[in-house]
């Protein structure tokens, strides 16, 4: 394997019996450094389109409107987090990897790196109701240890999850849990805004170890999505070069609203 984040062959220490679920894999192991050296280091297209589809959301929403807001599985990405900044007056970055916590925590007590000024420039271009500081708008951020599976229903007035579902598990019934419990998380009628990785398989970060996931286009989407929201919206970003080459054939991105009553 001499290309970042082509799966290879698996090694004896990737391999489990069947499709391997979310709990075979060590999230606490996950490799912070190398993750943000690969995605978020600089601004990338795909990176430009998430905000830009995100951003067109937020706008709709009055400062402070938003009591309450998710980000389920957060990971080491500051700028969804950055992008509720304005809407919502209190963002709960749910994560179960310790590392992630970790890095997530220092860049609230520290401030974020340099490497995120790029991104909070375009998210403020395109929601000007987001305070002059990225460290302002991360204020209202508390980071939350634990998993999806945690969540109580109805918590929030809007939910957020990116690039995680389907980047956790290589079991479809699982990527269904999960997004169920994303539905589920806002009130009924509440938002959710979410982006997937189009047709990825399990893939790795560096040279590490092989993470789990299940490729999912547009009518997986639909299939999970539809009988639990209305007003779905599914829109495709075209595969971003610039990124390694993690298989995936682009960027699918969510919008929809939680359905009165049972959701699926
Ligand atoms: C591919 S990363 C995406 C991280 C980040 N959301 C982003 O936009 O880059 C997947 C994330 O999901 C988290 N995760 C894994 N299992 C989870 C679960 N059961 N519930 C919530 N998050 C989970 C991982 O720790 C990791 O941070």
């Amino acid at each position: 394997m001499d290309r970042a984040g082509s799966p290879g062959p698996p090694r004896p220490q990737d391999r489990v019996l069947g499709p391997r679920r979310n709990r075979d894999a060590d999230w606490n192991a996950w490799p912070v450094a190398d993750y943000l050296a690969e995605n978020y280091r600089r601004l990338h297209p795909c990176d430009v389109g998430v905000i830009r589809h995100h951003a067109a959301v937020y706008r709709t929403i009055a400062p402070g409107a938003l009591c309450r807001t998710l980000e389920l599985g957060a990971g080491p990405n500051l700028y969804p987090l950055m992008q509720a900044g304005a809407a919502s007056l209190r963002v709960d970055a749910l994560e179960p990897s310790a590392a992630n916590v970790r890095y997530l925590r220092q860049q609230l007590t520290d401030g974020p790196d340099d490497s995120w000024r790029p991104f909070y420039t375009l998210c403020r271009s395109l929601d000007p109701a987001l305070p002059e500081s990225c460290t302002e708008a991360l204020r209202r951020v508390r980071v939350v240890p634990g998993v999806a599976e945690d969540l109580t229903d109805g918590t929030y007035a809007l939910a957020s999850m990116n690039f995680v579902a389907e980047s956790v598990t290589e079991d479809f019934a699982e990527f269904t849990v999960l997004c169920d419990a994303f539905v589920r998380a806002v009130r009924p009628g509440g938002r959710l805004v979410a982006s997937f990785m189009e047709r990825m398989p399990s893939y790795r970060i560096g040279t590490g170890p092989v993470w789990p996931a299940c490729p999912v286009d547009g009518a997986a989407l639909r299939a999970v999505f539809a009988p639990r929201t209305t007003g779905l919206r599914i829109e495709r970003l075209a595969k971003d070069r610039t990124l390694p080459e993690y298989g995936d054939t682009g960027v699918l991105l969510l919008t929809a609203l939680r359905r009165d009553g049972p959701t699926a």
